[in-house]
């Protein structure tokens, strides 16, 4: 490794060489070069720990040794073939998550991100309904093809110039901003009627498909209410509309009770697509779909990456350490641990607005105690002084103002401690500043 460059270096080479768009969480970043279960090095060999996971994605650690042994042995056996040649890791994948999922879901195909996978559940559910709009959650984001990002609802990831046709945005249950002005005591699911609104307002009256993750992650960690997805489905199924949960970051464990995210409301989704934590950090996605769906979009599919041995091989060997290790029961122990430390840090800090989130997935929500304003630059502020203090944690959220803790399922509750330490200094020093103003 003696040939790394410095970060000034890094970061000028960058600069020149990399589009700009592609932006950087921190302003003055460390130059990472190795990683370590829930541990993250530096190149001047700081530790630090990371709670955000890449951005929620390293699910079972840094270079899991489980994991790596597969890949490497699958490395070293046959890489490539593609997809019109038969190969066992693709199929072996595919036979897990079938057991894994909830319902009739049994028939996948394996991609290599998560927008791919939401084209390919949005391309499946027009063929089977012969149907195509498409309705979508308000502070979604589902990717960054021309169509995954025409279904995303926040301007910073929306195309730049002519959307997706036949897409229509519907109010999401984000409760501590209810665009109802509801509060959960006089709450009458407001934004489950708004389902049916869109439909007879915004659509031919016949979508083929509604797009949603359980929670929403990249929109700041919107948890909706106990009922709420049941209420949808029902509205759905009235009008023959399927429904795809993207469970992208919610996969996997993350939200703790359950492998997946929509089961925390015990709805059968007719597709589920997944990505990030599947792969632990190598490139792969997957939309499953029923076998009654499936059957009704026969069309001839060529994927040359998708289901390559070597990702397949690693979602298989990812699923089994999940499982083998109880790291969604760890999900759920540590993330109530953590759950109940950043709550008694809200009674410390009324700048800690909504606390939310199931398991390891996890959003602070950073504003004016009397208005709700959000307070992005003091958000930014916190996520500055955590990794000054060596402690990643995210950020995100329509406003730019919600922290956002997603780490590694194989965290423990001293991990947790350390982090609360961290965001305890970090809001101290912009209740500080806000103080002597
Ligand atoms: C919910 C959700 N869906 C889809 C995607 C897109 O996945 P990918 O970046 O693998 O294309 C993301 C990425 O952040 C996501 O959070």
């Amino acid at each position: 490794m003696s040939n790394l460059l410095n970060r000034e270096q890094l970061k000028k080479k960058r600069d020149e060489y990399m589009i700009s768009g592609m932006k950087q969480l921190y302003s003055d970043p460390p130059h990472f070069v190795r990683g370590q279960n829930q541990f993250l090095y530096d190149q001047e060999g700081n530790e630090y720990l990371d709670m955000f996971a890449g951005i929620v994605t390293v699910s079972v650690g840094h270079c899991n040794p489980k994991v790596l042994e597969a890949t490497v042995k699958q490395l070293q056996t046959l890489q490539h073939t593609s997809t019109i040649f038969m190969t066992q890791p693709m199929v072996d994948l595919a036979e897990k998550l079938a057991q894994i999922t909830p319902g009739d879901l049994s028939k996948s195909y394996i991609t290599n991100s998560g927008t791919e996978a939401n084209e390919a559940a949005i391309m499946m559910a027009r063929t089977a309904t012969g149907r195509h709009e498409v309705l979508v959650l308000k502070h979604s984001y589902h990717g960054q093809s021309h169509l995954a990002s025409s279904l995303t609802a926040n301007h910073n990831y929306r195309p730049s110039n002519m959307p997706a046709a036949g897409i229509s945005f519907v109010e999401n249950a984000y409760c501590y901003r209810c665009p109802f002005k509801k509060t959960p005591d006089n709450c009458s699911f407001e934004c489950v009627k708004d389902v049916e609104r869109v439909i007879q307002t915004q659509t031919s009256g016949q979508p083929a498909v509604m797009i949603a993750e359980p929670i929403q992650g990249v929109g700041g960690t919107i948890t909706p209410p106990d009922g709420y997805f049941q209420e949808v489905k029902k509205v759905l199924d009235n009008y023959g509309v399927l429904f795809i949960a993207d469970e992208v970051q919610t996969g996997f464990g993350r939200t703790g009770n359950h492998m997946f995210g929509i089961s925390n409301w015990n709805v059968q989704p007719d597709f589920m697509t997944m990505a990030k934590g599947l792969g632990n950090g190598l490139p792969i996605g997957a939309c499953i779909t029923t076998k009654a769906v499936e059957a009704k979009c026969q069309r001839a599919v060529i994927n040359t990456f998708g289901g390559n041995p070597v990702s397949a091989a690693t979602g298989l060997a990812v699923i089994n350490t999940i499982q083998e290790e109880k790291l969604m029961e760890n999900a759920k122990v540590v993330g109530d641990y953590l759950m109940d430390g950043l709550k008694d840090l809200q009674k410390s800090f009324p700048i800690i607005g909504d606390v939310r989130g199931k398991g390891l997935m996890v959003g602070i929500e950073i504003a004016e105690p009397e208005t709700k304003r959000p307070m992005a630059a003091e958000c930014a502020r916190i996520v500055e002084t955590a990794k000054d203090l060596k402690v990643v944690i995210g950020k995100g959220g329509l406003y730019g103002n919600t922290i956002r803790i997603k780490p590694p399922l194989t965290i423990t509750k001293h991990d947790v401690d350390r982090c609360l330490s961290a965001m305890r200094k970090g809001l101290e020093s912009v209740c500080a500043v806000g103080a002597s103003k």
